[in-house]
């Protein structure tokens, strides 16, 4: 029995289409995802929308729609984006669901019968946009007397009858969890915001809200809808069947991890395993907080008209093309900037240029001069010999250490850093020059060049999945030997040989791109 993996990517707030910056978070957690299953785990991946709470109302409002429906076209949007993209993911969770209620009222009740919910009267600062309350000491001042949250929103004097949940209780176990477990907040630097937040004193959190009724039911206390936070973290829960604790909640919980942007960190490592730890429930392993994606170095918003949707950006580039960008030239857990230029160059020069020109010449080369047949039978020299070495070092050993890690780009860096070698290789060997000269070295050559793109397909394919397979349907590699287990198999080429696989006449698998029009010479960051 493979051991469990569970990750979970943020549920997105349906008040709008899906952004860029929703599909970066997507592709990152299909990549680990894809990434653990071809380690032989046994994944499981949620991903949904969080649909409750003021904000959802007042935008279904605004455009004239009912709350639900408008939420239901919305979420049809994401999954939408989800199947575009290629995302793996398991279950898609809406909030609005019966299912996801339940469990919500579940967690509700297990957190009050352990004493940690209480009825007061609450008064503060409460951004709507936020859907969260602010000290005093937080705000700052905005244009015509309007105060501001620290996310830049605007904040009003609320006062209302709500539930509270004792967080203060929790302070010293969750210094404790930090200490005892210090890659519980990923990366570091997000770990020492939290660990400065908390040292400062925790107050007790207002947990329902009374002013509308678009949201869970607080159990057995009329008028009271749970605030949008507690049922939203309910999702990753609710993803795996809870309440009921057998089966899937049983086999993955709790999550490995739970990716989400660097603006939710707070809520993600201070109230959620307060919440579980209340609720007697076992705690995540860890808490990614990855940075924001810039478009051109600027802050993506509607007002600034920069919006972009990552459906035009996958027709217009490809999927696989945007996944690799978005991984390679990002610093994961940084903030990083995009550009359609920047897409362009780096697919030109990684995907179609590097990799794709060296799949393309060695499998053509092997279909013209060798009949498309493949032999183990040849000399092997020093030169192959260390090509595939490097390769399999790479593939093996470099590349997953730095995915675990998720440390993609440094990953693909070693990946590429191959795909540079092969072909180095192939312009040392030049085969073409062997054919009439020394057809035996030829041969070798090709053969040592099948290994090393087979090898170089399967180390990147949970970041291009679809033109991986691509190219590995083409060279007769089987749907089930695309794995690590497949690439610690020191007998896959005899066992190829033995199913009489005869490579055809290749397609490419990486066209090249056209840089957008106007675009020559903007962007050479
Ligand atoms: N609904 C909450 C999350 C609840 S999780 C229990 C929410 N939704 S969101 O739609 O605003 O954001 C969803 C995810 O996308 C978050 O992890 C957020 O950080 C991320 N991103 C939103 N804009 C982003 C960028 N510009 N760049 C990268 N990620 C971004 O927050």
């Amino acid at each position: 029995m493979s051991e469990p993996f569970y990750i979970t990517t943020a549920i997105s707030y349906p008040n709008g289409r899906p952004h860029i910056g929703h599909a970066y978070e997507s592709i990152a957690t299909d990549v680990m995802a894809r990434f653990q299953r071809a380690r032989g785990r046994d994944v499981r991946m949620i991903t949904g929308t969080d649909e409750h709470g003021l904000k959802m109302v007042q935008t279904a409002r605004a455009a004239g729609r009912e709350t639900l429906d408008f939420a239901t076209e919305m979420a049809d949007h994401f999954k939408a984006m989800a199947a575009k993209l290629n995302i793996s993911y398991d279950k898609f969770v809406r909030t609005s669901e019966p299912s996801h209620h339940k469990a919500s009222q579940a967690l509700w009740n297990a957190m009050k019968a352990n004493g940690d919910l209480y009825l007061d009267r609450y008064e503060g600062w409460y951004s709507v946009r936020d859907e969260a309350f602010y000290d005093e000491s937080e705000l700052t001042d905005g244009e015509g007397g309007v105060r501001l949250s620290p996310q830049g929103t605007p904040v009003e004097w609320t006062a209302e009858e709500t539930w509270f949940f004792a967080l203060s209780k929790y302070q010293d176990k969750l210094l404790a969890l930090y200490e005892s477990n210090p890659d519980f907040i990923r990366p570091e630097s997000r770990r020492n915001e939290v660990l400065r937040f908390v040292e400062g004193g925790l107050k007790d959190l207002s947990v329902s809200r009374t002013s509308f009724d678009w949201g869970v039911q607080v159990p057995d206390s009329d008028g009271h809808v749970m605030y949008v936070w507690v049922d939203a973290l309910t999702a990753y829960l609710s993803g795996i069947g809870y309440p009921d604790t057998d089966g899937d909640f049983a086999k993955y919980w709790p999550a490995n991890i739970h990716m989400i942007g660097k603006d939710i960190v707070r809520f993600h490592t201070v109230y959620w395993p307060a919440f579980l730890m209340s609720a007697n429930l076992p705690l995540p392993s860890q808490i990614f907080g990855h940075g924001f994606l810039l478009n051109r170095g600027e802050k993506m918003s509607k007002s600034l008209g920069n919006v972009v949707d990552p459906m035009d950006l996958a027709d217009q580039f490809g999927v696989d093309q945007m996944r690799y960008y978005l991984l390679r030239e990002v610093s994961f857990g940084q903030d990083g900037t995009y550009s359609p230029e920047a897409i362009v160059r780096t697919a030109n020069a990684d995907l179609a240029n590097s990799f794709g020109n060296l799949a393309q010449r060695s499998l053509s080369m092997i279909f013209k001069n060798l009949d498309g047949t493949l032999s183990n039978d040849y000399e092997v020299h020093a030169d192959d010999e260390a090509l595939l070495a490097d390769i399999f070092t790479m593939a093996r050993e470099q590349l997953p250490t730095a995915f675990d890690e998720l440390a993609f780009s440094v990953g693909i860096e070693d990946w590429i850093r191959s795909v540079f070698a092969s072909n180095q290789y192939v312009d040392t060997q030049a085969p073409w020059g062997l054919r009439k000269t020394d057809h035996e070295r030829m041969r070798a050559v090709l053969m040592t060049l099948f290994k090393a793109v087979r090898a170089l397909a399967i180390a990147i394919r949970p970041v291009v999945p679809a033109s991986a397979d691509k190219l590995l349907d083409q060279m007769g590699i089987d749907a089930d030997a695309r794995d690590y287990a497949a690439l610690a198999d020191d007998q896959w080429f005899d066992k190829l040989i033995a199913s009489g696989c005869k490579i055809g006449q290749p397609v490419p698998i990486f066209p090249r791109l056209d840089l957008p029009e106007g675009a020559e010479g903007v962007g050479q960051t």
